[in-house]
């Protein structure tokens, strides 16, 4: 973080993140009129169309430039003309692991006249956050190949955890779960002990031992499997969950189908350290055949506005968003899926935008 003002690069990135994006940046301007703060933009024109043009990912400077920023907001990256992987690993996960992003935090709250697949299941019932660790564990593209295209090839995928990467995770988390100091207060270990008896038993140990720090936070362990049981069954029983990244990766898709899906989901890429810099995006991808169509949900990116405020010195305003996105979630629309919202894209960012007005009594 750096100046006075809130400095926030913004990567619209491919398909549909730059109409989301502008459906944050429009709430984020009406906000910062009622509330009185200043900030500035860069936008960034990274991503799959200037890979193809150029074949830069993060062009030279890049990061430096990232490093003077308050906050990152990424759109959506992911373009049907680029293999899959390159853009992904290229300019993503490159952004979290070198801006050293060791927290994903991802929120699972279910919005009023939000449908949810769960039978009998309603906004009470599902309220709870993932902490994934961002940084390491298969992730880290440690591995290889031996007699690559041959019948006896061989393909090597590393899961790296190490003790700083898995503790600073875990200490964030209790941290988080004594703050959010929610009734049930209580931090869910999530691995897979029974069978990953190096990686996650580091994990376990770390978890058993920062825990002793913590004698007001309850704790609890599910492996991956059963968790994914538990996340349909009693939902309400979860209030923060701590994984690795790999699970994480996969539990918030589950996660987020639960809250209606990724047209409402957002997430964190946070950099906690003092100097860090954090990234903030929608959870769904760039939906191309949407592109240009006015008609995918700006929520989860409007979600991840709140969030990126919530966490640059902002969170009256983040709230106020929240409750105006509620709002409009429980009154105006239809459906959180493309095309069955009831309106355009556009015309929801105006809804929160009216609403946030209300929002402020
Ligand atoms: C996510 C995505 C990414 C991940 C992909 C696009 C690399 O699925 O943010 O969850 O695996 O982390
Ligand atoms: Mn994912």
């Amino acid at each position: 973080m750096s100046g006075r003002s809130l400095r926030i690069a913004s990567i619209p990135g491919d398909g549909t993140g730059p109409e989301v994006t502008a459906e944050a940046m429009k709430v984020l301007a009406a906000v910062s009129k009622l509330d009185g703060f200043a900030y500035e933009v860069e936008t960034l024109d990274w991503g799959g169309d200037r890979y193809l043009r150029s074949g830069e990912l993060i062009p030279e400077g890049g990061l430096e430039l990232l490093r003077t920023k308050s906050a990152i907001f990424l759109g959506a990256i992911g373009h049907p003309e680029v293999a899959p992987g390159i853009l992904e690993k290229g300019l993503l996960l490159e952004l979290r692991f070198k801006l050293d992003q060791y927290i994903n935090l991802r929120p699972v709250k279910l919005l009023p006249g939000v449908e949810t697949p769960l039978a009998g299941r309603g906004p009470a019932d599902i309220d709870f956050v993932v902490v994934r660790e961002n940084t390491e564990d298969l992730y880290c593209g440690v591995g290889g190949f031996l007699k690559k295209g041959t019948p006896d090839e061989v393909a090597v995928q590393q899961a790296i955890y190490t003790r700083k990467g898995c503790e600073r995770c875990i200490r964030w988390a209790f941290d988080f779960t004594r703050k959010r100091n929610s009734p049930k207060k209580t931090l869910t270990l999530v691995a897979k002990t029974n069978v990953l008896t190096f990686g996650h038993d580091l994990w376990w140990r770390t978890f058993q031992e920062v825990a002793k720090e913590y004698p007001d936070v309850k704790t609890d362990y599910n492996h991956v499997d059963a968790c994914c049981m538990w996340m349909v069954k009693n939902p309400d029983a979860y209030d923060v969950i701590v994984t690795t990244n790999m699970f994480g990766d996969i539990i918030t898709d589950l996660a987020g189908i639960l809250q209606g899906g990724m047209g409402v989901a957002a997430g964190g890429n946070l950099n906690p350290d003092p100097g860090g810099v954090s990234m903030f995006e929608p959870m769904g991808g760039s939906a191309p055949k949407y592109k240009g169509t006015n008609q995918i949900n700006p929520v989860a990116a409007i979600n991840a506005m709140a969030m990126l405020l919530e966490h640059t010195g902002q969170p009256a305003s983040a709230a106020k968003i929240d409750r105006a996105v509620a709002q409009v979630t429980g009154t105006k629309m239809k459906s959180q899926a493309a095309g069955k919202m009831g309106y355009g894209t556009r015309e929801i960012g105006d809804f929160v935008v009216a609403a946030l007005d209300s929002a402020s009594h």
